[in-house]
């Protein structure tokens, strides 16, 4: 595989924007191909098998823009299909999860964890697996938010009815004493502020985005695969989407740190 070669990052919509804007700034060098599933989103909601067969065809589309590996930028698909899609297929492939409960374990004083993320991911007891595994004394608290994807897809990051149910979700965390708290969905870093807010300044907030990206970079290095130090990729990423292209674009203009000129429709049910 060439080291010119981009790399694939997907999510169910915009929540693996956040993502790929830690990549462009980590890794400026690397290109990306985005796909965001928008037609069949949330995938927070859905069975095991059904985000297996969606990550299996988003796969075969990436493929065919000849990827030279492949960043799950979607919790609930790394909870759910990493673990089988790795056996599949030969390509470099990395997830969120693993890297973000490394972090939180860094991160965490008191040993109390708490973990914000989609049914899928809460109900597939991977963070707290992995959280664990490393240090087995620390407790986890969960927390599944489902509205908080539809809210972030249409925009209301800054609205009323936002911050009613993030209260209303986050007020379980009241009795814990956590001190660090995992946005454990790749939609949450867009609600940042506001989870910051209510959560007050003693709790620290966890995005996995940060440690995937430097994750990213060993694993390219380790493979040999690393593009060029010194070449830009700046207008050369390209970003795909299942439906909705334009309000895809318009949203990702908004919080990427490049523009996005456009965004094409495919249809993955194709693939
Ligand atoms: N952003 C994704 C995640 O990290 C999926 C959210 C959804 O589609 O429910 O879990």
């Amino acid at each position: 595989m060439s080291s010119d070669a981009p790399i694939g990052v997907f999510d169910s919509g915009v929540g693996g924007l956040t993502v790929a804007r830690e990549i462009m700034r980590q890794l400026p060098e690397e290109r990306m191909v985005y796909f965001g599933d928008t037609a069949r989103l949330p995938y927070g909601s859905k069975s095991r098998d059904t985000i297996t067969r969606f990550v299996r065809q988003i796969i075969a589309f990436l493929k065919t823009r000849q990827v030279k590996a492949i960043v799950f930028a979607c919790n609930t698909a790394s909870a759910y299909a990493l673990d089988t899609i790795e056996k599949e297929i030969d390509l470099p492939i990395i997830g969120v999860v693993r890297p973000g409960a490394r972090t939180a374990v860094k991160a965490t004083k008191n040993k109390k964890i708490g973990v914000i993320a989609t049914d899928a991911t809460i109900n597939s007891g991977l963070y707290t697996e992995f959280i664990q595994a490393i240090d087995p004394e620390i407790q986890v608290y969960s927390k599944a938010c489902p509205l908080f994807v539809p809210l972030v897809e249409e925009g209301l990051t800054h609205d009323f009815v936002t911050e009613e149910i993030a209260r209303r979700y986050l007020s379980r965390f009241k009795e814990d004493e956590i001190d660090t708290l995992i946005l454990g969905c790749t939609h949450y870093p867009l609600l940042r502020s506001l989870i910051g807010r209510l959560m007050g300044n003693e709790v620290r907030l966890v995005n996995p985005a940060y440690e995937t990206a430097i994750a990213l970079r060993e694993m390219l290095a380790d493979k040999g695969i690393a593009a060029w130090p010194g070449t830009i990729a700046e207008g050369h990423h390209e970003f795909f989407v299942s439906d909705g292209a334009e309000k895809f674009r318009v949203f990702a203009n908004s919080i990427m740190p490049q523009t996005i000129p456009e965004t094409k429709v495919i249809n993955i049910e194709k693939f």
